[in-house]
């Protein structure tokens, strides 16, 4: 069986993590084996990143630190994890990856785009999505939902970020309309893993009749 790696994505409180949860079972049912992920983390060392990155307490930390810090937790994941699962012909099922990165890095903090490119080149490994599905709402509704538990460091940016984060998002999928997908995130569960399904047809036809 053909290795599948897909990446959702979307500003904080898209829904993606709940989504991701029900397309993993609705694969495994089809009998696929998924490998499920979220970056930054994955892997204990990606672990340890992610807990100084999102850390609120670090609130002085300087954005090519922050960039390079979410590459560095990266790497990790694609070498020990994804490569080798992608081979053994899982789907990798993994809840952002470097488009992440262009949306919060370049289209939130303000770095350059090249940078970033150059970044993800590394960062990834040169391995990049089959497909990407960007969860798509709006940007108040969302950040209320990411916040009702308190705020990490990226959501306590408030809601000028997280629309910059959005607009990046969009112009990205414009830019890329072969991989990158944007899906409705508004609605109900079973609407949003739909038209997810939808999204996937063509590369993960065991998903048609319905996640
Ligand atoms: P997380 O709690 O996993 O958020 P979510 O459930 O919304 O995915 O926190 C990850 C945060 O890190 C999120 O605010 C997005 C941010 N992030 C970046 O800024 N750049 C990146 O490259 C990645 C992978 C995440």
């Amino acid at each position: 069986m053909q290795g599948v790696f897909i990446t959702l994505e979307g500003a904080d409180g898209c829904g993606k993590s709940t989504q991701a949860a029900r397309l993993a079972t609705a694969l495994e049912e089809a009998g696929r084996e998924v490998v499920r992920l979220r970056e930054p983390g994955g892997t204990p060392i990606s672990e340890k990143i992610r807990a100084l990155v999102l850390d609120p307490a670090n609130a002085e930390m300087a954005p090519e630190c922050e960039l390079l810090l979410f590459e560095a937790s990266r790497a990790q994941l694609v070498r020990e994890v994804i490569e080798p699962a992608r081979t053994r012909g899982a789907v990798v099922l993994c809840d952002r990856f470097y488009d992440s990165t262009y949306a919060y890095q370049a289209a939130g903090r303000s770095i350059g785009e090249g940078t970033i490119r150059r970044a993800n080149a590394l960062g990834s490994c040169g391995v990049d999505p089959d497909r990407t599905l960007v969860l798509d709402m709006d940007t108040d509704a969302a950040l209320a939902r990411a916040t009702c538990d308190g705020a990490d460091r990226m959501e306590a940016e408030g809601v000028a970020f997280q629309r910059r984060v959005r607009e990046g998002y969009l112009r990205l999928a414009a830019e890329e309309p072969g991989r990158v997908r944007v899906v409705d995130a508004s609605g109900t569960l079973d609407e949003v893993s739909a038209r997810l399904a939808l999204a996937l047809a063509d590369v993960l036809p065991e998903l048609a009749g319905g996640a």
